[in-house]
C-alpha cells in the first residue's frame, strides 16, 4: 500500500494570478485556482467530456468548461451549470513557504 503524503506542485509566486494554472505532476493533469477564497487543485480534465478546464474562464470561483461552458464551483467541486453534472475531483491542496502542496 502507498502512503500518503503532502507533496509540493508548484511555488505560488508561478501560478497565475486570480487565474487557473495548468500543472503536470507525474501522470495527474492539475488545475491549479488562484480563487478569492484561497488556493484549490483539482483535475484538469472536465467531467463532462474531454476538454481542459485550464483553458476555461475563471472568474475567482468557478471555472467555466471552453468547450460546453459547464460551470464548476472550484472551492467544493459541485456542478453549478449544464451540461455538467458530475461533481469535479477536488484534490487536498495547501500552501507551505510559498509552495502549493497536494495531498496524495
Ligand atoms: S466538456 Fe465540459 S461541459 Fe462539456
Amino acid at each position: 500500500m502507498k502512503l500518503r503524503k503532502w507533496q509540493d506542485i508548484i511555488s505560488l509566486d508561478k501560478l497565475e494570478k486570480g487565474d487557473v494554472t495548468n500543472v503536470k505532476f507525474g501522470a495527474k493533469d492539475l488545475a491549479v485556482y488562484d480563487a478569492k477564497d484561497g488556493v484549490f487543485v483539482s483535475h484538469s480534465r472536465c467531467t463532462h467530456g474531454a476538454a481542459n478546464l485550464c483553458d476555461g474562464y475563471f472568474d475567482g470561483t468557478y471555472i467555466e468548461c471552453p468547450l460546453h461552458q459547464g460551470l464548476f464551483d472550484v472551492r467544493t467541486g459541485e456542478a453549478k451549470a449544464a451540461p455538467a453534472r458530475v461533481q469535479l475531483k477536488m484534490i487536498a491542496s495547501r500552501v507551505r513557504n510559498g509552495v502549493v502542496q497536494i495531498y496524495i
